[in-house]
């Protein structure tokens, strides 16, 4: 059973992504929790005040320390975080690897920046990793959690069943996933290869690992190690 706390001052932003398929299917098996705390419930005065002015001056507002600090060391009176992650378009990149250490993971704490981040002396006490979901800039952690989260979540054993089963993912085995086809078998001429009409396993094997290997030399070198 994993818990995953979500710390944002945009709750309602989190809520709708893990009411769908296989992430509901995750929280109703009873394997995975997603817990969703409104940082303002720990704001400094009753304007809801949880983010200030920067030192030294320019645009932007940082979120600081106490509102994060307190809301975090009550989280953590609950529960012993095996990672507390601040999303940041400045932590590390965001892949299957990682994503596979973490479905590994008990307990975890996702922290939701906003306006230009939150105080350095919160990333430097209590944060243990930094998670960029690619190199852009959103408007807040909430949608790069969202992404963290459903790509962890179908990864904790038991989530996914046999036709859903990560084991042919993209990714999975540093490669992108070959082609894939349904029925009709003719569509308006275009045909769906013959290999995966005629019924042999070992041979649609071969084929797909063959289209696998294409496809990632075409669209991904960078995968194989061929740049
Ligand atoms: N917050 C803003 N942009 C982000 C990004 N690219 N990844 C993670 N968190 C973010």
């Amino acid at each position: 059973m994993m818990t995953i706390d979500i710390l944002t001052v945009a709750p309602e932003l989190l809520e709708s992504p893990f009411q769908h398929s296989i992430m509901k299917r995750a929280q109703q098996k009873g394997l995975l929790t997603v817990r969703l705390f409104n940082l303002r419930d720990w704001a400094i005065n009753k304007h809801g005040q949880v983010d200030d002015y920067q030192y030294g001056g320019g645009a932007g507002m940082v979120m600081m320390c106490e509102p994060l600090a307190n809301a975090i060391e009550q989280l953590q009176k609950e529960r012993k975080y095996d990672e507390i992650i601040y999303m940041t378009p400045d932590g590390t990149t965001f892949n299957q690897r990682t994503a596979n250490r973490l479905s590994l993971k008990e307990n975890i704490l996702i922290i939701c920046g906003h306006y230009k981040g939150i105080d350095q002396r919160i990333r430097d006490t209590y944060v243990t990793m930094e998670i960029s979901i690619g190199d852009y800039v959103l408007s807040g952690g909430e949608l790069a959690a969202a992404v963290v989260v459903d790509a962890i979540g179908r990864l904790i054993p038991g989530v996914l069943n046999d036709e859903t089963s990560a084991l042919t993912d993209s990714f999975q085995d540093d490669l992108l996933a070959p082609p894939v086809y349904t029925r009709p078998a003719d569509f308006r001429g275009m045909k769906v290869p013959d290999i995966l009409l005629q019924g042999d396993p070992k041979k649609v094997e071969d084929w797909r690992h063959e289209q696998a290997i294409l496809r990632t030399q075409q669209r991904r070198p960078d995968l194989l190690g061929e740049e």
